[in-house]
Order: C-alpha cells, then structure tokens, then sequence
C-alpha cells in the first residue's frame, strides 16, 4: 500500500511539472486572451447627441409630473416608497415581488423640493420654475436636452447621459422635464 502511494506520488509530481513547463512555454493557449481594444471600444459612449423635444410632451399633466416627481427620487426618502403612479413603465422583480425599477436616481447629485439624502454634485433644482423658467434662463426643451445628453451643453459635465445610452426613452424624460418646470411652490 505504501509503496503504492508513493509511486502514485512521483508520478504526478512528474506530471504536474510537465505540465508547469507547457504553460511556461506557451501562455496563449492556457490562458483567454481577449482583444482588449474591442472591449474599450465596445464600453466607449457613443457620441453626444442633439435631441428635438417631442410634441407628445405633456408638460402640463399631473400624472406626467408624478411619475417624473417618482423617478427623480427614487433612490431615498418617502417620495420613493410610495406606490407607483399610473402609467409608470418600468418594474423589476426582486424575491418575488414586482417593485419600481431604479434607475434615476437624480437624487444622488441633486437637491430638489422634499429630497431626502440629496447630493450635490449638481446643481440644486428647487425652485426651478421661478429661478430658471419664469426667469427665461432656461426653457422645457433646455432640460429635455440636458436629461437626455447633458454632454451637447457641456462637453465635460459628470451628469449621466440618458437618452443616447437607452437608460431611459423619450417618455420619462418627458416625465422628468414637467417635473421639474413644475410649480412645487403649494406643496410643503
Ligand atoms: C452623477 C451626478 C448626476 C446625476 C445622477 C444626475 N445629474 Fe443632473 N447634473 C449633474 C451636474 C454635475 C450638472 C451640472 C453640469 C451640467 O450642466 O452638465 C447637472 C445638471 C442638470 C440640469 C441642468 C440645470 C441647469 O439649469 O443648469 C438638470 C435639469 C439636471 N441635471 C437634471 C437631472 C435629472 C432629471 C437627473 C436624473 C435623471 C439627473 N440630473 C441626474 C449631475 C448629475
């Protein structure tokens, strides 16, 4: 049995630095070696893109706003807890059970009227209809633009780009738009 054992030994360990020697010597075929310029290149953004804000725009809508108030939150606070708006379009199932998909998340660099743990990497957008839109500063079609490709208003912003990558379509970024041009000034 010993002896056995043994045997069995020296001959993986023959075997085993046989093998250790066909790696050294040729790696490419041990290891994937995949064209890693493809890759980068396959990641890249595609390049910003001017975007016409679409008739079917409604600004005005209460249930526009609410899904819009509901996206832009959607990372903290009550406003994201609470249930989803009528016409809300995008749902994940998570533990077998259908929740609001997350993916605006504008809460994470903006403050806004009612935001719970904003960032501030943006600009603050509370009171925005008085400041920017009531003012003429900026208009719908300016912030349509800067939700669906922040880049074509400035090239080195660190604003996600939305539209151009799919993240979201044209709807919520309507949505978003009368959201934010809303008055909010009557709620608390
Ligand atoms: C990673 C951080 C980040 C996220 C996430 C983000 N933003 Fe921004 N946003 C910025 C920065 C930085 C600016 C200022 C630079 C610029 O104008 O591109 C900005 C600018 C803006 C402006 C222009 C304000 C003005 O009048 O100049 C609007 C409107 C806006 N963001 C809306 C949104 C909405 C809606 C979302 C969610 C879909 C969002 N942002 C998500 C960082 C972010």
């Amino acid at each position: 049995m010993k002896i056995n054992i043994k045997h069995f030994t020296l001959v993986s360990v023959v075997a085993l630095s046989t093998s250790m020697t066909a790696c050294a010597t040729d790696l490419t075929k041990a290891y994937d070696m995949p064209n890693a310029s493809k890759l980068i290149k396959k990641d890249l953004l595609k390049s910003p893109k001017k975007y016409t804000m679409p008739k079917s725009c409604k600004l005005d809508s209460l249930e526009a706003i609410a899904r819009g108030e509901y996206i832009f939150h959607n990372l903290n606070g009550k406003k994201a807890k609470a249930n989803p708006p009528k016409g809300l379009t995008k749902f994940v199932t998570k533990k077998g059970k259908k929740k609001p998909k997350q993916f605006g998340n504008c809460v994470a660099c903006h403050n806004i009227e009612g935001a719970k743990g904003a960032g501030n990497i943006g600009p603050d957008l509370s009171k925005y209809k008085k400041l920017f839109i009531d003012t003429k500063a900026r208009d719908a079609k300016f912030v349509y633009q800067k939700i669906a490709d922040p880049r074509v208003d400035n090239p080195k912003t660190h604003m996600t780009v939305n539209l151009t990558t799919g993240l979201f379509n044209k709807s919520e970024i309507c949505d978003l738009t009368a959201y934010i041009i809303s008055d909010k000034s009557k709620k608390k």
